[in-house]
């Protein structure tokens, strides 16, 4: 017959390929593919970042359609409606008011701040809730930047005591985890020891550890009215084109008492999240951007995308490069996704 020599017949005469391992007896059922699948995600691994202001409604973000600016209110029943779903953790983002920026940010620590009420408020309210805060000057810098300034220079040093000042407030409004998004050098350090000496041992941090200088920040930039005065954040976020320099970073956090290290952005970062991940023991963080939420939202409007699909998917891979946390815009509606799917 015409038939390769690779191809023959079985004992009824039907085509046979001899061939033993065959990797798609795997794949053969949805009951014998969810036996054997390798990573899941739950909404407890979410971290849903929330956009707070101090007005009595609510702004729609216009590059980040589906996310607002909440106020009080619609910032409680969003926490609310989350933890009905089984998502647990919140990270605040507030827009401040210009006449309250400075280039000391100041209103950073201001124990009546929106970020310190808004806390309060969340866990007086649900007390359970995992209230994560970002320690960074920029919604609060005139500059827009997140340091001190002087002569267009980002300070270092200056910066890190006005983030110690920040977390420690934050915590005393009742954050249960501070996350340094600044990548300032010695602050991780600096923070944990000003916690501890507060008496807020407790306290964790979650640093962005390899927070890069991304491009994929604009909409969130958009969200806070944040973008930079001058320049760019290139002389403290992380040159994209490098990778080892991911792992310095990593090493100092560690050591410095870091508790979880983030990735950020995520989805053209996966090499790094398992680069930290292989070398590190702490839980890893991936931080799904703004612009990442942007893209897929643009193409699902387009009818280009399928937008469970495709989000699902791509939560799923965050996991598979090795993140055991990700903060992303979708964690209430992926959440919402896998009780409609009867998965949680
Ligand atoms: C600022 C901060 C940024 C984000 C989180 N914290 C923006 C920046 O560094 O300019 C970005 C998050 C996102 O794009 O979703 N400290």
């Amino acid at each position: 017959s015409g038939d390769s020599p690779a191809v023959s017949r079985n004992n009824h005469g039907g085509v046979w390929v001899k061939q033993r391992a065959r990797p798609r007896r795997n794949r053969k059922s949805a009951g014998v593919r969810a036996m054997v699948r390798e990573n899941i995600v739950t909404p407890a691994n979410f971290i849903y970042p929330l956009f707070i202001h101090d007005e009595d409604h609510n702004t729609e973000i216009t590059s980040m359609p589906g996310c607002f600016r909440h106020c009080a209110e619609s910032m409680l029943k969003e926490v609310g409606e989350a933890l009905d779903l089984g998502v647990k953790a919140f990270v605040l983002f507030p827009k401040v008011d210009d006449k309250l920026k400075t280039n000391l940010a100041c209103e950073a620590y201001n124990p009546e701040g929106i970020v310190h009420r808004s806390i309060r408020m969340i866990k007086a309210k649900y007390p359970d809730a995992i209230v994560c805060t970002d320690v960074a000057l920029d919604p609060y810098s005139d500059q827009g930047h997140d340091g001190v300034v002087e002569n267009g220079v980002i300070l270092n040093d200056i910066t890190v005591n006005q983030l110690c000042k920040q977390a420690v407030s934050q915590a005393r409004a009742g954050a249960d985890i501070v996350a340094p998004s600044d990548m300032q050098d010695g602050r991780v350090k600096a923070i944990r020891d000003a916690l501890d000496s507060e008496g807020f041992t407790n306290v964790s941090i979650l640093s962005y550890t390899a927070k890069y200088a991304s491009a994929y920040y604009g909409p969130f930039r958009d969200a806070l009215d944040s973008h930079p005065g001058f320049g760019d954040k290139k002389t403290y976020q992380q040159d994209p084109a490098n990778g080892r320099e991911a792992l310095i970073e990593a090493a100092l956090d560690a050591q410095e008492g870091a508790d979880m290290l983030m990735v950020k952005p995520g989805m053209p970062y996966l090499d790094i999240i398992r680069r930290l991940k292989d070398a590190s023991d702490l839980p890893i963080a991936a931080y799904h951007v703004s612009g990442e939420y942007a893209m897929l939202k643009a193409a699902v409007e387009k009818g280009w995308l399928n937008e469970k699909d495709v989000v699902l998917e791509t939560l799923t891979c965050f996991k598979r490069a090795g993140a055991d946390i990700i903060l992303t815009y979708y964690a209430k509606q992926a959440a919402q996704w896998m009780k409609e799917d009867g998965l949680y």
